[in-house]
């Protein structure tokens, strides 16, 4: 059974939507309404899907966002909930609809696609490689002993949408890796599937500093967990009121649990390692664009060096060939060209863009073509940056 290509897009109908609804029902274990309430949430727009003799097959969620890279939003597609239909399976289903994507999110003009992995090989096989990491917090909150309460904290009302996500966007543009949010993932942190979240914030003479958005899970003998979908303080003082508004949940919680990356500033201020961090998931990018998608992002300032970039795409003949990347003055800028002295293929570039792999470390493990000594040097320096993360899962 050959699914031919061609046969891609939104969905056209409401007949269809059902029948991705479906798709999705067995191949995440849902419930037949928990699917259809989640195709008409996530609607027509931002959902793809392959057809093959008429039938829906496969689908996946699009996401428009951007990502923080040395200090820019690099826009990228983000990609989630890829199904295939069971019966479907083990025929180059889920690798054809992700070759469409590709070529759909790249027509956007987006030079990245982010993406986090149930499997590796099948986003492997179109492009994608490891990228940064996503880890799991957990405090025991009982450790909670912080009484100052500098800031005076209140509930979020919809009047805060604005400040809230100027509040996440400051921290987050220097957060390497951070999303630069869309609509679906804010919805994901404001509504999120674990139950009802209230949000709360805390702010100084110069308006929001910091908040959070907690579900407060029920666990036996009427324990609680509390599960936070978003935590920011931009401030010591909002860092402060925010942990004792968490500790004064002791009575009956016994861990706040949240995610982000393995530099996590808020742990800091705990007296004593009273938490425990795990590694979430790895997740991947696709450069989709390799001249758009260095030129996009921010650079080190104050450092400058060349490398002569030679990639090999087999999806996109665009990307193929040789590059001369110049940075200078925290800016990129991408010519053809060069003499191709840092060989690789277009996967091994996702490591090293986001500066989840030195290339030191790449080099060590064979993931180049060719390289030199000096290109490696240059290498380490310009990619260098705070360790590659995403707080939200999507
Ligand atoms: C994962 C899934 C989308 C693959 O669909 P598919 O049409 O069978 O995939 P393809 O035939 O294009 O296979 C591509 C590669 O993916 C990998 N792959 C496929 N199915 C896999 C599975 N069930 N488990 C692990 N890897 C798998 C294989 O490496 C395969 O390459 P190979 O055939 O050379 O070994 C499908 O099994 C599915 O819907 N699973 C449930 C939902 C899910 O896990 N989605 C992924 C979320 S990120």
């Amino acid at each position: 059974m050959e699914t031919t290509s061609g046969d891609y897009g939104q969905p056209r109908d409401e007949q269809e939507l059902a029948a991705a609804a479906e798709v999705m029902q067995q191949s995440y274990a849902m419930s037949a309404a928990d699917a259809l309430a989640w195709a008409q949430r996530v609607g027509r727009d931002d959902l793809r899907l392959l057809r093959h003799d008429g039938q829906v097959v496969g689908t996946l969620v699009y996401m428009k966002m951007g990502q923080w890279y040395g200090g820019r939003s690099v826009p990228t597609v983000g990609v989630g909930g890829v199904g295939v239909h069971p019966v479907y399976r083990g025929h180059g289903t889920a690798t054809t609809l992700m070759t469409h994507l590709l070529r759909d999110a790249r027509a956007t003009g987006a030079p990245l696609s982010t993406l986090y992995p149930a499997t590796q090989p099948l986003y492997r096989r179109v492009g994608y490689e490891q990228a940064g990491a996503r880890y799991e917090y957990r405090v025991q909150v009982p450790s909670l002993s912080f009484h100052e309460r500098p800031l005076s904290l209140r509930a979020i009302e919809a009047r805060d949408e604005a400040a809230i996500t100027e509040c996440y966007q400051r921290t987050a543009r220097s957060r390497q890796g951070w999303l630069d949010r869309g609509a679906y993932v804010w919805s994901r942190v404001r509504t999120p599937r674990d139950g009802q979240a209230h949000g709360y914030l805390v702010e100084g003479t110069s308006g929001v500093e910091g908040y959070l958005y907690v579900v407060r899970k029920q666990l036996q003998g009427w324990k609680q967990e509390l599960l936070l979908s978003d935590f920011v303080a931009n401030t010591r003082e909002a860092a402060l009121r925010l942990w004792s508004f968490l500790g004064d949940h002791q009575s009956l919680a016994t861990e706040a649990v949240w995610f982000g990356g393995g530099d996590e500033p808020l742990l800091r201020m705990l007296k004593e390692q009273t938490y425990s961090v795990k590694l979430h998931m790895h997740w991947m990018i696709r450069v989709l664009d390799v001249a758009t998608a260095l030129q996009a992002r921010g650079w080190p300032a104050g450092f400058s060096g060349t490398l002569h970039l030679e990639v090999e795409d087999e999806l996109f003949p665009e990307n193929h060939g040789r590059f001369v990347l110049e940075v200078s003055d925290g800016e990129a800028r991408v010519r053809r060209g060069g003499e191709g002295r840092m060989a690789m293929n277009v996967r091994t570039l996702s490591s090293l863009y986001t500066g989840f792999m030195s290339a030191e470390a790449l080099r060590t493990m064979g993931a180049f073509v060719r390289v030199d000594d000096a290109s490696v040097r240059t290498a380490m320096a310009l990619f260098s940056g705070p360790p590659p993360s995403i707080r939200d899962m999507f």
